[in-house]
């Protein structure tokens, strides 16, 4: 395994590592197959652990549920769900009748392997009812208990919305990369979330889309961080694609499948790491 830690956070910021559960989030330039890949990562996490994956979209424009295979392609958080804020405080806050964790039982959609899907809105939305869903989103990902589920983030294309903080909930950022310059340039900035002020513990670089070694190469030297994995190119994920199928229910042991399960097992091992009891003294 290649050294993931491009940051120097002394400590991982899990909030309790004896409990605590996986919370990562897929950065990247538009295209480079974040929503690929981090439904593809629900899926297979899904089948690891005891507790649900909740998968967190906040891509106004969502492209995770097809690769989850999450029979809805828009879920957004209903109108009702969500109430003017007190004065002085958030514009919009969840309907208190409901907790974080009973909002999420109610509206994430179900879906394989026991993964639940929240959405934070739609385009099609009035912009009005946009805002709330987004205050109401970021309000439920705060509160959710962290010892019971998992997350799993897909955010939107480019720089905007992780900079300004959308993948807080995360302790990891995988920042996904394809061997193009547009796509490492926004990788080089996507590793400055290592200077953010809730910096994630981890920042992994997820290669996609690769055919080469010299691929693979080309982005190390570039970003200047090793890659954790590379996903190759994988011509049936974009046949899945073309049939709205998740590629690992259109083809389990397939290569981009296949890569994503080891990304899971590295992931599952820094969590491990940081589960161990410390080292009795004598
Ligand atoms: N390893 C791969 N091999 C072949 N095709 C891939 C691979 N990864 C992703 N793709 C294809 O690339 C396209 C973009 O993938 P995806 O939608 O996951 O990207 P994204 O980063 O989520 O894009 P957006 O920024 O628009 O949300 C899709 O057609 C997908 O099927
Ligand atoms: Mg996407």
């Amino acid at each position: 395994m290649m050294d993931l830690t491009a940051n120097s956070a002394p400590e991982p910021n899990l909030h309790d590592p004896s409990g605590h559960h996986v919370r990562v989030a897929f950065v990247g330039k538009g295209g480079s197959g974040k929503s690929t890949i981090s439904g593809t990562f629900a899926r297979l996490l899904a089948r690891r652990v005891d507790d649900p994956v909740v998968a967190l979209d906040s891509d106004p424009m969502p492209g995770m549920p097809y690769a989850l295979g999450v029979p809805v392609d828009d879920n957004p958080i209903p109108e009702d769900a969500v109430i003017e804020g007190p004065e002085g405080g958030p514009s919009w806050i969840v309907n208190p009748v409901l907790t974080a964790d009973e909002f999420v039982e109610r509206y994430a959609a179900p879906g394989p392997d026991g993964v639940r899907y929240l959405q934070f809105g739609n385009l099609w939305g009035h912009i009005v009812t946009l805002r709330q869903a987004q205050f109401a989103w970021s309000q439920v990902v705060r509160e959710m208990s962290p010892e019971r589920w998992h997350l799993v983030g897909d955010l939107p294309g480019g720089t905007r919305q992780a900079m300004a903080g959308w993948a807080r909930y995360a302790d990891m950022v995988c920042v996904v990369v394809e061997p193009t310059a547009k796509s490492l340039h926004s990788a080089c900035r996507l590793l400055n979330l290592k200077k953010a002020d809730w910096r994630p513990s981890h920042l992994l670089a997820v290669a996609n889309k690769i055919d080469t070694d010299a691929d693979v190469e080309a982005i190390e030297a570039r970003l200047q961080v090793d890659v954790a994995v590379a996903v190759p190119r994988d011509a049936t994920v974009l046949a899945a694609d073309r049939q709205g199928q998740a590629p690992v229910d259109a083809d389990p042991g397939g290569r981009l499948v296949e890569a994503v399960n080891h990304l899971v097992d590295q992931v599952v091992d820094i969590y491990a790491q940081h589960r161990k009891p410390p080292e009795a003294v004598t």
